[in-house]
Order: structure tokens, then sequence, then C-alpha cells
């Protein structure tokens, strides 16, 4: 696993045409080169890049327009013309060199491009998915598993070793509460055919009796404490069976989702380590007693941070605790560069704590931790609960997109060969990239037309849009190729801003991945498909003139790999006909 080191090709790219124009200023102007700011223009028939003049002003105590012509005239760029405009210089990439850079890169490239080696030597351990047992993996879970799974590939292509760690909810009171339900009313559900739903069942049954039978709370706690004492006895072989149903249900989504970690690591797992971790803390001499508990208190790491409680009264350990554990496991393992936690924005509090204790305990690798938070999932009908049942199954969800990509497709392309197959990958597309669209941190609201829609910003739009390039790759197989056709990027001239696009992904993915923000590769491509597609529309690809097909195929080419490229990223399929 993350094994993509490349190197870089000698031909340039957009960052090279970048780093050459401020080589050049930098000469001209006596700044240091990472001092000057090269930027979009705002208005793109001005140039491709802009340097604005103001900084310099004081320095050279001169206006900025002045500034402007007089950079302008010293200025000598290979393949990049110069033009002052107010206190701006514009830059514009000669449109056969920006052409051919950029295509022959991609063409080299091919599936590695957007990526690069920066990362390597480095490791990123992610935390992600982390449903609970016998809870159905809901859909702020798929929140999880699909974000961390996109932040893992991102990480993957620029080098990164990546840890991706389920940190299986397996642990906690409420096992015990499960546990005395199915030894109570095990028998009145389908618990091996299916498990997720039975174990809900009975979760939903338990609390609901609970308020009417006392004895139902005395023998879960009775319970929790055996599975707590390490007895290898009933409760614990219940739990673990429970443990093993639900992982396998989880597999299957999982599977269809193509996602993949290197441990499945439970709460569990790290109960052995409980006791050194403590101890550790408590070494740092940070611990307090407090009521019989075991505290940390925060409140002079954030303003009235509660405490992070470490044990209770009882002796019994909390999630947090649990969550400490795994963290120095993990960096006495890993000894990580970053660790990301892909968990819901309802935990903010939670992993602020965990960082202010390392911050207490005076760890200097405290800032490599990010709390990766997002937004809710929420059905138009409302928030989801699994106390009270209410949820929507995962795969419920996915087959029912699903189905109606398969409804779509019918309609559209009756004669698709492997219709099912499409629409599997379509319709899972479709609820992956909705919820990778928006930033993350904002909630998502799950509106059936709009998940699913083949135009506006939805996946299958980018599907299709990756299609109708294969399609005319496809078309261009059939005619016969004739040699004397060459490509000729000087006829690429309209489709300038198409391929500086293009050129820019490798910073897409970059900053994608260092942000944690899967949304900046959908949002770019959304962009590239829309730009793409009104190029298509106004430039036949398939024409008489040999030289200017073959160069708009080059394009074709290009194109569709950098989307096919990002949709992989986010963990969605490119199917070739749709
Ligand atoms: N199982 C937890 C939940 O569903 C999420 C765990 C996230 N990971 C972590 N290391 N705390 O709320």
């Amino acid at each position: 696993m993350g094994e993509l080191g490349l190197k870089r090709p000698a031909e340039p790219d957009m960052q090279e045409f970048i780093e050459r124009i401020r080589r050049a200023i930098a000469l001209e102007t006596g700044l240091a080169q990472d001092e000057v700011k090269v930027e979009h223009p705002r208005d793109s028939s001005l140039g491709d890049f802009a340097f604005p003049c103001f900084p310099l002003a004081k320095k050279l105590r001169k206006a900025p327009p002045a500034i402007a012509q007089d950079l302008v005239a010293g200025l000598a760029i290979e393949e990049v013309s110069a033009e002052a405009a107010g206190p701006y210089v514009n830059f514009r990439i000669d449109r056969a060199a920006l052409a051919r850079s950029v295509l022959e890169r991609i063409e080299a490239e091919g599936a590695r491009y957007g990526g690069s080696d920066e990362g390597a030597g480095k490791t990123v351990v992610i935390d992600m998915s982390s449903p609970n047992i016998a809870k159905p993996m809901h859909v702020g879970h798929l929140r999880s598993t699909i974000i961390g799974a996109a932040l893992q590939r991102l990480h993957e292509s620029l080098g990164y070793r990546t840890v991706a760690i389920n940190h299986i909810g397996d642990w906690g009171s409420q096992f015990g509460k499960l546990v005395t339900a199915v030894r109570r009313w095990g028998d009145t559900v389908e618990l091996e055919s299916e498990p997720i739903r039975s174990l809900l069942a009975l979760y939903v049954r338990y609390h609901e009796e609970e308020e009417s039978d006392p004895t139902l709370a005395e023998e879960a706690s009775l319970a929790f404490q055996e599975l707590e004492s390490g007895e290898e006895g009933e409760v614990r072989s219940i739990w673990r069976h429970l443990t093993e149903l639900s992982l396998e249900e989880f597999d299957k989504i999982y599977g269809r989702l193509g996602v993949t970690f290197d441990y499945v690591r439970g709460e569990a797992f790290y109960e052995p380590y409980l006791d050194q971790t403590v101890e550790r803390i408590r070494a740092s001499g940070i611990t307090e007693e407090s009521q019989g508990a075991l505290i940390v208190s925060l409140e002079e790491v954030g303003d009235n941070m509660p405490p992070c409680l470490l044990r209770k009264t009882d002796g019994t350990t909390l999630y947090a605790t649990r969550d400490l554990a795994a963290l120095f496991h993990r960096w006495d393992e890993f000894a990580f560069d970053r660790a990301l936690y892909v968990v819901g924005s309802e935990q903010r509090l939670h992993f602020r704590q965990l960082k202010a204790v390392l911050t207490r305990m005076g760890l200097e690798w405290e800032p490599r931790i990010q709390h990766v938070d997002f937004g809710m999932l929420r059905l138009p009908e409302g928030k989801l609960s699994t106390r009270k049942g209410q949820v929507i199954f995962l795969d419920e969800l996915l087959d029912k997109a699903v189905a109606e990509a398969r409804r779509i497709i019918a309609e559209k392309n009756p004669d698709l060969g492997e219709a099912d197959e499409v629409a599997e990958q379509v319709g899972v597309g479709a609820v992956v990239f909705h919820d990778l669209k928006k930033e993350r941190v904002k909630d998502v609201v799950f509106e059936w037309k709009e998940v699913l829609s083949f135009e506006g910003e939805t996946g299958p739009y980018v599907q299709y849009s990756h299609a109708r390039m294969a399609s005319i790759l496809r078309k261009a197989a059939e005619r016969a190729p004739d040699p004397a056709a060459r490509v000729d990027y000087a006829l690429l001239e309209e489709a300038a801003p198409l391929l500086i696009r293009m050129g820019r992904f490798p910073q897409v993915v970059r900053s994608a991945a260092e942000e944690g923000e899967p949304s900046t590769i959908s949002q770019y491509l959304l962009e590239l498909c829309r730009e793409l597609n009104s190029w298509y529309v106004q430039n036949k690809v398939l024409g008489e003139d040999l030289s200017l097909t073959a160069s708009r195929l080059a394009l074709v080419r290009g194109a569709k790999i950098v989307i096919s490229n990002g949709l992989r990223f986010l963990g969605v399929a490119a199917p070739e006909e749709m």
C-alpha cells in the first residue's frame, strides 16, 4: 500500500510555468523567490497568472502601475508572455506549450496523475468508520467511512504510508445490556441470519422494558462487570459472538464501497493497555482525585473545558480512557506524522479533551493529531436515532440507490450491456459522491432526487461525462486510424482554460489531503466536467481535419484520465458506458 512514488517528468507542468515566472520576477525585483506570490487573475481573459505589484511599492518607492511597466520591460520567460495592466503584470503561457506540457504529463503518468512522492517516508494513521457493534452501521458511520477512505487514497497517492484503523465500538456498559437482552430474548429473533436487525430489536426492547423491570439493569451491570474482569465465561462468549456477527455484516458494506482497513481494532483491543495508560498519565503528574474518580483537569488548556475522566468511582474506564490508550499505542507503534480522526462534529469536545491531555503532559507530537470532523447526514424527515430504532439501514440505502439507478439506466440507455453492474457503480457512486460534495463540516440532507440526477452537481453527472469521453474514444478507434494524423498542440488554443484546470489537478490533490477535505476533489471534478462539456458541445471532436481530430482526441484522453483518477480518489467507479 502507498507505493505510488513517482519521478517528476522532465516535461514542464503548470507548476513549472509558475516557477519560471516566480524565478524571473525574483531576479528582476530582488525579492526572494518564495516571497513572489502569483495569483490567478479574476478575469481569465486577462491572462493565466497575475503578479500584483502592490507589495513592492514601499520597497521601490514607486506606484504599482509604474512598477508593472518596468517589470514587463525586463522580463523574458521561456514560453510565457508578460503584459502590464494597471498595478498587475499578467502572464500568458504560450498555448501550444501549455497543451503539450499538460497533456504529455497526463499521458505519461496515467493512473498516477495527480499523485507525487512528497509523502514518502511519512506515515498517516486514519481512524475511520468505527461503527458500534450490535447497532446498525447507520448513515453517520457511512460518512466517516467514505471521507476516511477518500483521505486514505489521497494520502496514498502522495506516497504516504497509510494506516487505516477501524476503531469499532465493542466495549462499554451497553454490552452488559445487550448480553442481558440476548440471554432473555435471544430466541425471539433471527440472530444468525439477520444479526444487525435482531440486535437492534433487542436493544430497543431492552430500553422499553428497563423502565418497568429493575432486575434488567442489575443484570446488565453485573454482566458488564464480568466482561471487564476479563473472565472467560458465558458473558464474554456471547459478547464475542455478537462482535463477529456484526463485523461480518459491516464487511458486506465495506465490500460494496471498496473500503479496506489495515487494522480492525475495537475498543476492547486496548483493554490490556488501560492500566499502563492511566499510569503513564498519572506519572506525568497531572491527574487528580475528584469524588472518587480519577480525572485530568483541563480548565487551564481551554476556556472552561470540562475535565477528562480517566476512571470512574467504580474503577471502570471510559470511552476517553480507551481512546487515550489507543492513541499511545498508535504513537508507539507507528510514530505517525499525522493522525486523523474521521468522526462526526458532535465529538468535537471529546477530541479537544484528548489533545488537551497530551498538551498537559507536555507531549510535543500533540499537533499531529487532527479531528477531521463532519456534519450530520439527515433525511428530509429529520434526525436519526438508534435508541428508538428509527434508523435507516445502510444496505437498504445502497440497495435503493442501485435500484433507482437501474431504473434510470433502463430508461436512458435500454441497450446497455452489463446494466446491473453499471447500476451498482452508479447507485453506490451517487451516494458516495453526494456525501463528499460539500465541505465536510456541513450537514448533508439526503434528497433522493438530488443524489441520483444525471444532471447538476452529482456523481452520475461526473460519471456520465467520463462515459461520454470513453464513447468518443471508442468511436475514434472504430474509424481506421490514419498514420498521417499528427497532434498539433497549437490547435487546442480555445481549450486553454480547460487545460489549465487539468494541469492544476496535482495541486488540488495535495490541498485535499492536507486539509482533509475530499470536497476539494468533488468540486474540482464538477467544474472540470462543466467546462469539458461546454468545450465538447462547441468543438466537434471527430471531424474531417485529421490533425485537428487527433489533437482534440488527445485532450479527450487526458480529460478522461483526470476524471477517472479524481473519481477513484473519492471511491466512485468510472464506468466506460452508462
Ligand atoms: N464508535 C464511535 C461512535 O460511533 C466512534 C469512534 C471514533 N473513533 C475514536 N477513536 N473515538 O460514536
